[in-house]
């Protein structure tokens, strides 16, 4: 099953910054994006991810013509099949990082998975509030708050961004094992090219069209 197909998308802000991309991803797929900074990788991973409209071409997630919707057909998709791992992390600041994932389990109704925290290495700091936590720390719970949600398809951007390498593996094996699993898909734009690699296919995003390396 198709999970997302986007076809002829294009997008400026002042410039041009892409145009006539297409892409498709089933499920069990992994796909990595990379890129130059400002190649407008971020903004492609919004479009994809029902966050910004693009000024041409088409959108679909799971069969559904995204920017066709209405408002409230939007946001069950959002809250129930995508789980988004983006630079600022959407935790909630006044909670603990348990709190965080109870309400994504309450949420979607899915139990919180032990596993993913001592994996994630975050039995230490899980009573925690949020904001006490550094940058990586808070990456982390946010990966493991996305991954209890269950999601069809995530969309994260460069995720292991600031993770020790370690830890940065694990997150990788994490993602892969779940996508074969759950039968779900992800979208990943990373730096790193041997992550880039282990994905399904990969794509670069230059002179402002995007080329399939693998
Ligand atoms: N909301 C916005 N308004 C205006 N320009 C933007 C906006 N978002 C991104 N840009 C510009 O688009 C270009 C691509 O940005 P981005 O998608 O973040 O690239 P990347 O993620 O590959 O580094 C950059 O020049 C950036 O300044
Ligand atoms: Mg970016």
């Amino acid at each position: 099953m198709k999970l997302l197909e986007a076809t002829a998308l294009s997008h400026q802000f002042e410039y041009p910054l892409f145009s006539d991309i297409d892409l498709e991803i089933s499920a069990g797929e992994t796909i990595a994006i990379i890129g130059e900074s400002g190649s407008g990788k971020s903004t492609l991973l919004h479009i994809l991810s029902t966050l910004l409209e693009p000024e041409a071409g088409e959108v679909k997630l799971l069969e559904k013509s995204i920017y066709n919707l209405k408002e409230k057909a939007l946001v069950s998709l959002r809250r129930d099949d995508l789980g988004l791992i983006f630079q600022s992390h959407y935790l909630f600041k006044g909670f603990s990082a348990y709190e965080n994932l109870e309400v994504a389990s309450l949420l979607a109704k899915e139990p919180i998975d032990p596993s993913l925290i001592t994996r994630l290495g975050l039995e230490d700091v899980i009573e925690m509030k949020v904001t006490k936590l550094s940058g990586g720390q808070q990456q982390r719970i946010s990966i493991a708050r996305v991954l209890t949600k269950k999601p069809r398809i995530i969309f994260a951007d460069e995720p292991t961004g600031n993770l020790d390498n370690k830890t940065s593996l694990e997150v990788m094996n994490i993602f892969e094992e779940y996508v074969l699993q759950e039968q779900a898909a992800l979208v990943l734009v990373t730096h790193n090219e041997a992550f880039a690699q282990r994905c399904s296919k990969v794509y670069r995003l230059i002179n402002r069209v995007l080329v399939q390396t693998k």
